[in-house]
């Protein structure tokens, strides 16, 4: 078959992976997606950066919005974050053009996921983001497709590498939050503006997106109570130990008869509680079925090897033709949550 001729725009820590899964895995890729998925443009802010890979066999393209209506171009992948910008401007142009579009931007999915999804229902093409949300762990494949046929009563989990990295780290080594915060950052871990990791945000992102899978619910990100781990210190770690807790930064989702309530914060995890050991940048993610029980997915959450290799899987789903609706039904037949008041809870 044809090769699928990908466009990468962005190529920080996940788009080097993503070059180097390519390449490594090349064959088992093809036979997989039943045709050779090829990188062809690529496109960053910074031309010159030295990036540790090979960039010369691609045509590099300074004007990423011409990538949309090229014929030449099968796929765009979005690898360039921030909830709005130049991200939200491509996703909408390819979608609009009918381009299938592939990002692991959560911010602009929980801030623009719903639009975005409408655009890509009515062009009927494939929006894919399964490196939005937990990295590595088909998180997104499992809700979406596996857990499908279940009414799901809560979902919740650790959902950032950084702020879990962070916090295990104290807890083992005795170490402070700045230099363990500078450590993620130099592991690749954290966001281009770390804040966004420490202070919840990006874990509610992922939330967002998550609790709209689970209960078929619009994605509602100003709904999210967000509560990050800047103010957790080493004698809360040390108290929680004591007690037979760990500290955890949790996101969690249910749906209840109030509406739909959704939180990220620090939460005392009792050491019988699997999320109480996961470890360092792992993620994980609970959801409970109706059908299926308790589902547990853990893996790594952050960096470019995990993320890369969902961003790949997307690929190869597009070259598959394997699709359907981004967020798993119709826009409009997504329920329009109430938000729970989270103060009554
Ligand atoms: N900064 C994110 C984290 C990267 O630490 O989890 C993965 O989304």
């Amino acid at each position: 078959h044809a090769p699928l001729r990908v466009a990468l725009v962005g190529l920080g820590t996940v788009g080097g992976g993503v070059i180097r899964l390519l390449q490594t895995n090349a064959d088992l890729i093809a036979r997989r997606a039943g045709c050779p998925i090829q990188i062809v443009a690529i496109s960053a802010r910074d031309r010159n950066k030295d990036r540790g890979v090979d960039l010369s066999p691609y045509e590099w393209v300074d004007d990423m919005t011409t990538l949309a209506t090229r014929d030449d171009i099968d796929v765009v992948v979005e690898l360039i974050g921030g909830a709005d910008g130049p991200a939200l401007t491509l996703a909408r142009q390819c979608l609009s053009a009918g381009k299938p579009f592939v990002t692991a931007n959560k911010a602009m999915l929980a801030h623009h996921g719903l639009g975005l999804a409408a655009l890509a229902e009515k062009a009927g093409v494939a929006l894919k983001y399964e490196a939005a949300v937990a990295g590595g762990i088909p998180v997104i494949k499992g809700m979406r497709e596996g857990a499908a046929a279940n009414e799901i009563s809560r979902v919740y989990g650790i959902l950032n590498g950084t702020c879990n990295y962070i916090l295990t780290t104290m807890e083992k080594e005795g170490r402070g939050f700045d230099e363990v915060l500078k450590e993620a950052q130099e592991l690749g871990y954290a966001e281009a503006d770390p804040s966004f990791d420490i202070d919840g945000v990006d874990a509610a992102h992922k939330l967002t997106i998550l609790a709209s899978l689970a209960f078929g619910t619009e994605l509602d990100f100003d709904a999210v109570a967000t509560t990050g781990i800047r103010h957790v210190i080493a004698a809360d770690i040390a108290e929680a130990a004591a007690l037979g807790y760990r500290i955890r930064l949790v996101g969690m989702a249910e749906n209840g008869p109030d509406g739909l309530f959704q939180r990220v914060h620090p939460m005392l995890v009792p050491l019988d509680h699997p999320l109480a050991h996961v470890d360092g940048s792992l993620n994980a993610v609970v959801a409970e079925g109706n059908f299926v029980g308790r589902l547990f997915f853990q893996g790594r959450g952050a960096g470019d090897g995990p993320t890369a290799s969902a961003v790949v899987a997307d690929l190869i789903d597009v070259a598959r033709d394997e699709y359907g609706d981004a967020l798993a039904m119709p826009v409009a037949a997504l329920a329009q949550q109430k938000p729970a008041d989270a103060g009554k809870r």
